[in-house]
């Protein structure tokens, strides 16, 4: 059945949330976060770019909720939120008062999360909810020939979840998504730091040290070190210790060997017709977190085939998403297909 074409894209992301508007293009880029009353969590004081900026400058009587956890949501109320108040921010004074919305959602998601998805956006005033699967939108975003029969590859890296697929003809054909992304890597960067030196970092200085330091094969000859300031277990003090582009590696080698092998897994079950074409093109990376150093090459090395990695990663998803709702037709032709496999 055709649809009318939704208002607004909203691409749901554990780390930011996006928003497109139709005719506008991105309006809302912001941190999925919530700051609400530490006595009282449905007192909520900030939302997105405020409630981050809020975050370490406020006393113990506020505190900061992530609303989505791994690509979906772990917090339903603030996750509605949220939603509301970007949803109006997007269409600020326009005559939509209830838009219809093209919500991202990770492939395979499973029938009560998507409900959870859907709810929550209803109730944050929109009227219909569509959803497409992330890494088609990402695939279109970056400009791949996904109405064509041939095969294109996408792997959507982002904060919580990796979703690699294999789209043609408009929809998705071989897809997996795991809980693995930019916020293992900062995790996995902790517990480094932990095991290894006896000293607690916080999820900003992780962050931070991924994007300066890290890499997903070691740099030869790299010398670089970072001085990283954080509490030390043994002494109870704060203080500051030494930390290696080689040891950041080692830290984000897991993360990123569990990324291989989901994309490992899902070239495994390719038509041969469409490996082929893949081999050729190429897989291409989206998602903030496909910006870890050298992690197309890591990737390229252990497969054999190109990696290309998107001009804006981040903003991939997104703007395929405004393409969809920009151009009806092919909404239509994305709706009516698409076959997902995952284990
Ligand atoms: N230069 C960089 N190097 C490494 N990681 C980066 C870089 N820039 C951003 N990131 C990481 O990208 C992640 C956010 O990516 P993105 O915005 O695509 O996630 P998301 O869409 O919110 O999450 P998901 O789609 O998984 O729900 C964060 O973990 C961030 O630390
Ligand atoms: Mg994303």
């Amino acid at each position: 059945m055709p649809f009318r074409a939704p208002d607004i894209a909203i691409d749901l992301g554990t780390v930011n949330t996006m928003v497109y508007v139709r005719g506008k293009g991105i309006v809302i880029n912001e941190p999925t976060v919530v700051v609400v009353e530490a006595r009282d969590r449905r007192s909520v004081r900030a939302v997105g770019d405020e409630a981050r900026y809020l975050i370490g400058r406020t006393k113990d009587t506020l505190r900061s909720v992530r609303p989505l956890k791994d690509g979906i949501i772990a917090d339903f109320d603030a996750t509605e939120v949220m939603l509301r108040y970007f949803i109006r921010k997007a269409i600020g004074a326009s005559h939509l008062s209830r838009p219809r919305a093209l919500v991202s959602i990770p492939v395979a998601m499973d029938e009560v999360s998507r409900k959870a998805v859907k709810e929550a956006v209803n109730m944050a005033g929109a009227k219909e909810v569509i959803f497409v699967e992330k890494p088609l939108a990402a695939a279109i975003g970056s400009g791949l020939p996904v109405y064509d029969p041939v095969g294109s590859m996408v792997v959507d890296v982002g904060g919580g979840t990796t979703d690699s697929a294999i789209v043609s003809l408009g929809g998705i054909v071989v897809a997996q998504s795991v809980k693995v992304g930019g916020e293992k890597m900062d995790q996995a960067i902790i517990n480094y730091l932990k095991k290894n030196s006896s000293m607690l970092v916080g999820e900003r200085t992780a962050e931070e040290l991924k994007k300066d330091l890290a890499a997903a094969t070691p740099v030869t000859g790299s010398n670089t070190v970072a001085h990283v300031r954080g509490f030390d277990l043994l002494s109870a003090r704060v203080m500051d210790v030494e930390f290696t582009a080689a040891q950041a590696h080692d830290a984000v080698t897991e993360p990123c060997m569990a990324i291989l092998a989901s994309v490992r897994w899902v070239l495994e079950r390719t038509p041969p017709e469409l490996s082929a074409d893949i081999m050729r093109s190429g897989i291409h990376l989206t998602g903030g977190a496909c910006q870890l150093l050298a992690l197309d090459k890591f990737i390229a090395t252990h497969l054999g085939i190109p990696v290309l990695t998107a001009k804006e990663p981040g903003d991939a998803t997104i703007m395929g998403m405004g393409y969809l709702i920009e151009n009806q037709d092919l909404l239509n032709a994305v709706a009516h297909s698409g076959v997902n496999l995952q284990p």
